[in-house]
């Protein structure tokens, strides 16, 4: 049996469908990029079919991206799988992802059919995907409750079908590791053409054991695991890419399998998505968490002085985290810049150094030190930038102090520019007023949140907030030194993103209009 272990990530799938506000095709790009510098085999872009934005952002992900297969995802059913085909087509390789559910409860309660009406709809599903790729994978929804013996039998009649990977989700994240490696085996042991395809897994973590049950089925056979960064997901999330590809790593000797992943690209991928989607990651998450790497008793300090590995399994800097922090001011030229960026694991091409540097320039006149994160920080910012934006905060004034604040803003939208003035029970209070005052948008603020991206008591700050408006939920962030300005930039992006979504509707209407 080969020992490669297929990484497939569904972060942009699995992850993005539990997210409060949805990703822009700007974010989802970036994120995909990210996930083919990690090396990861598969990136599962989105479920076409669901709606124009994904069908979009899928197709655009298909364009982009080269080293890694692209993949979508479709019930099984006609529509969706043209769908998919139809976004995934740009590529010159792709794989359709068609699934279907096989246990008793999603078949009676969720379908409302018998078992031989969706094992004809699977094989009708997957015959129908070989007709636009010989890359087809097909999953039995809810793997881990469905009763063995139909788990073989649907799984041997799907690889005559035609499916080349074979996925068993524990998609209610419900079973325990020795029984899950035992699902694994009874397939290897059982279904006579289980050499035609890959298994894979998808473990959802209700119980917390997403990652522990996805090892269980390597060590039985599985040659693929499907996970996502940070583990994010449907409600509590999936089974974690960097858990995985460390454990595979760390310990290569007792398991015997690898992974194409680049370990080094793992730290500022998680950071990458986390901020994007909003979902920061606890302290003391496994690989990225903020204390993963740090020693708090003294007799650890004294262990890690002495000899790092009395008290660490593997080092920082293996998932990227860098070991030295030069502290950098107004002094430092474009070169120490370049070379830190570097160290950081970023290339020249990934970045405009002129313009960082001046950004850098601006930041280190602020606030004189200048430390890796917050050149992470500006970087952030400048891939967000978006030069089609329609609003831009030209100038803000805000004052506050005793019961009440007051601001004033020149917002400028398209060639227009507006100023405006409020009060309100706060600055940032104040400060959305005035933005609401010069936007015609009936908008809500659903949730605000400010945190610290920098070092030290004069880092960056970081506003993060959901913006409701007709329903539908826009996340949007603003990153300074200047938390007041950070808040207002925030809410800039979001109108921004409604902006757009408003010029979509439209051009929709018109479309509908003259057919
Ligand atoms: O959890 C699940 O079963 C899924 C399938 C669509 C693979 O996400
Ligand atoms: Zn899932």
């Amino acid at each position: 049996m080969d020992n490669k272990v297929i990484i497939f990530d569904t972060t942009l799938r699995d992850g993005e469908q539990a997210l409060t506000a949805s990703l822009s095709v700007h974010e989802k790009l970036q994120i995909a990029q990210a996930i083919e510098r990690l090396g990861v085999d598969i990136i599962e872009a989105g479920f076409p079919v669901s709606s124009p934005g994904d069908f979009d952002s899928v197709k655009q992900i298909a364009k982009t991206v080269k080293n890694s297969i692209v993949c979508g995802l479709a019930r099984a059913v006609e529509g969706d799988i043209k769908a998919c085909a139809d976004a995934l087509s740009v590529a010159d390789q792709f794989r359709i992802h068609t699934f279907i559910s096989t246990s008793d409860v999603h078949v009676q309660q969720k379908l409302r059919k018998d078992f031989s009406d969706v094992e004809a709809m699977a094989i009708h599903a997957i015959k129908y995907a070989r007709q636009f790729t010989d890359d087809v994978e097909f999953s039995c929804e809810d793997a881990g409750r469905t009763p063995i013996d139909n788990l073989c039998r649907m799984v041997e009649n799907a690889i005559k079908a035609g499916a080349n990977t074979i996925n068993i989700p524990d998609t209610v994240g419900y079973t325990l590791p020795n029984e899950f490696g035992g699902i694994i085996t009874n397939l290897f042991n059982r279904v006579p053409n289980i050499d035609k395809a890959i298994i894979s897994v998808h473990c959802h973590n209700d119980l917390g054991l997403a990652v522990a049950n996805s090892m269980a089925a390597v060590q039985a056979g599985a040659r693929q695991i499907e996970c996502t960064i940070n583990g994010i997901g449907e409600r509590a999330g999936n089974c974690s890419l960097e858990e995985v590809a460390m454990i595979m790593k760390t310990r290569q000797e007792f398991l015997g399998v690898h992974t194409n992943i680049n370990h080094q690209e793992i730290a500022r991928t998680s950071k990458l998505v986390s901020q994007l989607c909003n979902m920061p990651v606890q302290l003391n998450k496994a690989i990225v968490g903020g204390n993963a790497f740090s020693h708090s008793s003294g007799i650890h300090q004294d262990g890690m002085l002495k000899a790092s590995n009395t008290y660490e399994i593997m080092t920082p800097e293996s998932v990227g985290i860098a070991k030295t922090k030069l502290n950098l001011t107004s002094r430092s030229g474009r070169h120490v810049i370049k070379h830190r960026m570097e160290s950081l694991g970023y290339k020249e091409s990934d970045y405009e150094l002129e313009k960082l540097y001046s950004d850098f320039l601006a930041l280190a006149d602020k606030k004189g030190q200048v430390f890796d994160d917050d050149l992470e920080a500006l970087l952030f910012n400048i891939q967000q930038k978006d030069d089609q934006d329609y609003y831009h905060l030209n100038t803000l004034n805000v004052q506050s102090g005793g019961d009440f604040a007051t601001a004033s803003i020149k917002l400028l939208s398209g060639e227009y520019s507006q100023v405006t003035s409020a009060t309100g029970n706060g600055p940032v209070d104040a400060l959305y007023r005035a933005i609401k005052a010069a936007v015609d948008i009936d908008f809500e603020v659903t949730d605000y949140k400010i945190s610290n991206k920098g070092s030290g008591e004069d880092g960056l700050g970081k506003a993060d907030i959901v913006v409701t408006w007709q329903g539908r939920n826009f996340h949007g962030y603003g990153l300074t030194t200047d938390v007041i300005e950070a808040s207002g930039l925030a809410l800039i992006h979001t109108l921004n993103s409604i902006h757009r979504a408003q010029a979509i509707a439209e051009i929709k209407e018109a479309r509908a209009a003259s057919n």
